[in-house]
């Protein structure tokens, strides 16, 4: 079976320095063979959390969009790449309203301990934080991790690796930057063969 890899843009700038960043990390897991599927938050539509508390009774979200939608894939798929510019030191209010929907599943794992992830499922199971930055500084990506990190626990994905770039201002974009579309689509091959590779051995006999 092939490798499924979904990709999901949470820039509201269509084809921007982030979005072309998960493009050549796509481009390069279909190279290698994955089936691959980009989905677009700001074309979504879906609404932020109410915080209504009712999944903490039923384990369902009652607002039936979107969002619900885009958990099934999430729940489905081999790896998961999820990018974000920074924005005021942190991610997207598009990808910031997605992850806060998916507090039905914190009910599912902690209320009603019906969801479960194995330590081997996690390990198959790889995420990728994809971001770029305006400024020059180190630590501009730091705001963005936790969230990432929350959503990677919450659907049973191990946090693999980042694919992040600052600096954008000086480059004059993502296309400028010496090389972070060849990394991009050079880790979406890696992962991918990795991928590949863990799945053929579990299926060897001992
Ligand atoms: C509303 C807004 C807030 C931003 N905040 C920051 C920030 O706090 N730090 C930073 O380094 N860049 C910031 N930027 C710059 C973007 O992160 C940068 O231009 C990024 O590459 C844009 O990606 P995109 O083309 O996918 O939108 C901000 C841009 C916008 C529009």
């Amino acid at each position: 079976m092939s490798i499924s890899v979904l990709g999901i843009s949470g820039s509201p700038h269509r084809h921007g320095n982030t979005e072309t960043l998960l493009d050549s990390f796509l481009d390069g897991a279909k190279t290698t063979g994955a089936e691959i599927e980009k989905v677009v938050l700001k074309d979504l539509d879906y609404a932020p959390c109410r915080g209504c508390n009712a999944c903490h009774k039923s384990g369902e979200c009652v607002v039936r969009d979107d969002a619900i939608v885009l958990f099934d894939k999430v729940l489905k798929c081999d790896c998961l790449a999820i990018a974000s510019p920074i924005y005021t030191m942190g991610i997207t209010a598009e990808l910031k309203g997605f992850i806060d929907r998916g507090q039905f599943l914190w009910a599912r794992k902690f209320i009603f301990k019906t969801l479960y992830f194995t330590d081997d499922h996690i390990r198959r199971h790889k995420g990728l934080f994809i971001s770029t930055a305006g400024q020059n500084w180190d630590h501009v990506f730091d705001g963005a991790f936790p969230a990432i990190t929350a959503i990677f626990n919450g659907t049973g994905f191990e946090y693999y690796d980042n694919i992040i770039a600052n600096n954008m201002d000086e480059y004059k974009g993502i296309r400028n930057h010496p090389t972070a579309l060849k990394e991009a689509f050079e880790k979406g091959q890696n992962v991918v063969a990795l991928l590949e590779k863990m799945q053929k051995d579990a299926a060897q006999p001992a």
